[in-house]
């Protein structure tokens, strides 16, 4: 809905804009978009019917007919044609392919709508790589939250292994390196600080520091 407030939160994965995004959005009792996890939710559907990835009218058409539904609760449940598919969304290999279906034009084309639906009263916090850029160029607060490759890669190593999960935090820091690569030099809709926003460096800053100085901006 127009005239609704939008505080747009953008940067490369890894760098808190998920944590940050719901504190402040619970704090403002306003709606929050996760808008990689709906690219996400796309990469599943595709890697789900094994459709290859690089045959972009095959990936359009499963994202023209992919009903998605989010559940804010206590965490977000997100249904993909009715499947709750949220235990899938965090993996490297969706997140991989999310990278690669969210690089085509055509797929961004069809997704926008989606996201915007999401501005609805009292207010949105939208958290993405091109909120403030493409999704909601005229949003009233903007963000740019990152961190250095080095700390990005080993917070998600110390999260890993935390779960249990084996990890190797040189290939994180590759992983990471290359995602930023390929979200930032996309042709559309790229990975970058959009007019306007402030810069937050999160490298050395608890999570609290940074949930404090966003709100600090929209209040
Ligand atoms: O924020 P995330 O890690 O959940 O995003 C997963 C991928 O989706 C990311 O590598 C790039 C893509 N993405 C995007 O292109 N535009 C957005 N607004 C959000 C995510």
């Amino acid at each position: 809905m127009m005239g609704t407030p939008v505080l747009t939160i953008d940067g490369p994965s890894g760098a808190g804009k998920g944590t940050v995004s719901r504190a402040v959005a619970n704090l403002l009792g306003w709606h929050y978009l996760d808008s990689g996890s709906i690219y996400r939710s796309l990469a599943i559907a595709c890697l789900q019917t094994e459709v290859d990835l690089s045959d972009v009218a095959a990936v359009c058409d499963i994202a023209q007919n992919m009903q998605l539904s989010f559940e804010c609760g206590e965490t977000l449940q997100v249904s993909l044609n009715e499947q709750n598919i949220t235990h899938l969304l965090g993996t490297e290999t969706t997140g991989n392919a999310a990278s690669i279906v969210a690089a085509y034009p055509e797929v961004r084309a069809i997704l926008l709508q989606k996201q915007k639906d999401f501005q609805q009263l009292p207010g949105l916090v939208a958290d993405g790589r091109d909120m403030g850029s493409v999704v909601f160029p005229h949003a009233e607060f903007k963000v740019y939250l990152t961190a250095s490759a080095e700390e990005r890669a080993s917070r998600r190593y110390k999260q890993l292994i935390e779960k249990g999960i084996d990890a190797n935090l040189s290939q994180i820091t590759r992983e990471i390196e290359e995602r930023d690569r390929r979200d930032s030099e996309r042709a559309t809709a790229p990975l970058m600080v959009p007019e306007g926003a402030t810069f937050i460096d999160s490298s050395s800053l608890s999570i609290q520091q940074v949930i404090d100085a966003v709100i600090a901006l929209v209040r």
